[in-house]
C-alpha cells in the first residue's frame, strides 16, 4: 500500500501503528524516492526467506539492493498491533521499536526529504502521524 501526498523531512518524527496479520510471514516499510530508490527498507520477518523473527534492513539504489543489516531483537507478534517511531538526518535513520529499544540504520541515499512511502506484505496500517 502506497501512502500518497506525504513528505518526510529531516527532524520530523514519524509515528506508525501497524497490525501484522494473524498468519503474517513478513511485512515491510519502505521510505525513499520511488520503488527503485529506497533509503530505508524495514522488514520484520516472522518466517520468510530462511529468517525467523529477524528484522532485515536494507536500501535500494537504482533498482539494486544494498547490503542487508540483520537485527535479532524482534519485538513483534503476529496479530498484535504495534507502534514505532522513525526520524532521520542525512546520515542515519533512528528507529524506536515497539519495546522502546533504539536502532540506527545508515541513510545511504543521504537525502533529507523523502516522498515515497509504502507498507507491503502481511500487515495493515492502523495509523500514521508525522510531526
Ligand atoms: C530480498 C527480499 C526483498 C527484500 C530484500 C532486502 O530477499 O525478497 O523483499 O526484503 O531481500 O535485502
Amino acid at each position: 500500500m502506497k501512502i500518497r501526498d506525504m513528505t518526510f523531512k529531516e527532524g520530523h518524527e514519524f509515528k506508525i501503528r501497524i497490525k501484522p496479520q494473524d498468519d503474517s510471514n513478513t511485512f515491510a516499510i519502505n521510505i525513499g524516492h520511488d520503488a527503485d530508490n529506497i533509503a530505508m527498507h524495514f522488514n520484520p520477518r516472522f518466517d520468510f526467506g530462511g529468517d525467523e523473527n529477524t528484522i532485515v534492513y536494507n536500501s535500494k539504489s537504482g533498482g539494486d539492493w544494498g547490503e542487508e543489516i540483520r537485527e535479532c531483537n524482534f519485538p513483534f507478534q503476529r496479530g498484535e498491533e504495534c507502534k514505532f517511531y522513525i526520524n532521520f538526518n542525512n546520515e542515519q535513520f533512528y528507529i524506536k521499536l515497539p519495546d522502546g529499544s533504539m536502532i540506527n540504520f545508515p541513510n545511504r541515499l543521504g537525502d533529507v526529504k523523502y516522498k515515497h512511502f509504502d507498507v507491503s506484505g502481511d500487515a495493515r496500517i492502523i495509523g500514521i502521524k508525522i510531526k
